[in-house]
């Protein structure tokens, strides 16, 4: 058996592995699609914390990088250029099985890698019929083995974060507390919505994560309450966000965070009781803690159109940062 791993810790694949019977998974994974159009927001650092976070939990995460940058299966110490087997493969190769390209890491943490050829799938999937299902059905084979999957999203609405919607049965959108950042926000809901009467109708925004949070500042706090404004709202309207909320801790502005990528370690390895782990453990733990909503209806046509603008009409804050 060989692996990409760089870790020495053993790295094993998934495939493998067979479900014990005392266990409690539930039998289909939680599938989220972390996304956000916007570069550079946190959502590869929530995407792997997050997933280390419900790992350490006890919880069988599956991390799956769509990103041709392979941050996350850098993050993760796995070097993007030396794999057998990709998430590209999975989507691209009608013979590929995604169980042979996924790498466990840790205890409960596997990863289903990027390598810099994803950049061409997008063009490479452009034509096919079913181009917007690679990633569901390369996940179908792997959906008893983990209780979660966690799928990290480039910073495009392209074909790639598409797929992503397809397959996943919630969205969390990671940003940050600024303004400028809820410009967006309209734009990646109208898309969520978009995907849900399409190909995912019960696709549902789970929440938004606050990413390198200010919390002693205004211009977050007054963020934080338009945001829960807008979701407020949205609770009596048939969008794909009606159940969705501002998830609790903010994960807030911590070097280390930034740092550990570099070691490839994510921050329970690194620096396991800094400020940036105990909020991912926390967040981790309430994520754990809720119980997707699975009585709502699909969204149906006849619904009426829902304004996706975020009502944002304040100035920007003075307040120091
Ligand atoms: N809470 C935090 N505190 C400090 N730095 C952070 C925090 N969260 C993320 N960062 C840093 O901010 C930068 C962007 O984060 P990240 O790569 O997770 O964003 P992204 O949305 O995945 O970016 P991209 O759109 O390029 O994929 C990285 O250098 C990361 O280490
Ligand atoms: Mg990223």
């Amino acid at each position: 058996m060989t692996h990409a791993g760089m870790h020495g810790a053993g790295p094993d694949r998934a495939a493998g592995r067979s479900p014990s019977p005392q266990d409690t998974r539930p039998s289909r994974s939680r599938i989220i699609a972390l996304m956000n159009q916007k570069g550079g927001v946190g959502k590869t650092t929530t995407t792997v914390n997050l997933g280390a976070g419900l790992a350490e939990l006890g919880h069988s995460t599956l991390i799956v990088d769509l990103d041709p940058q392979a941050h996350a299966t850098l993050h993760l110490g796995v070097d993007p250029d030396g794999l057998e087997s990709s998430v590209y493969d999975a989507l691209l190769d009608p013979e590929a099985s995604a169980l042979d390209a996924v790498l466990e890491l840790r205890p409960k943490l596997a990863l289903l890698p990027a390598e810099v050829n994803l950049a061409a799938a997008e063009t490479e999937l452009a034509s096919a019929p079913d181009r917007q299902r690679r990633l569901e059905s390369a996940l179908e084979p792997l959906l008893d083995l983990f209780d979660f999957v966690l799928i990290d999203c480039p910073p495009s609405l392209g074909l790639l974060t598409l797929n992503a919607l397809a397959a996943a049965q919630e969205v969390v959108v990671p940003m940050q507390s600024h303004f400028l950042a809820l410009q967006g926000v309209g734009k990646l809901l109208e898309t969520v919505r978009l995907v849900s009467r399409g190909v995912n109708e019960s696709l549902l925004v789970s929440g938004v994560i606050l990413c390198m949070h200010d919390e002693n500042t205004n211009h977050a706090r007054e963020v934080v309450a338009d945001l829960e404004a807008f979701f407020e709202e949205a609770k009596t309207q048939n969008v794909p966000w009606r159940h969705a909320k501002v998830y609790r801790p903010a994960v807030r502005r911590n070097i280390k965070l930034a740092e550990c990528p570099s070691f490839g370690q994510t921050i329970f390895d690194y620096a396991a009781w800094c400020p940036g782990a105990l909020d991912y453990r926390a967040l981790a733990a309430s994520i754990a803690a809720e119980r997707i909503e699975k009585s709502v209806e699909p969204l149906k046509e006849t619904a009426p159109t829902p304004e996706v603008t975020i009502r944002n009409t304040s100035a920007p804050s003075t307040s120091a940062r």
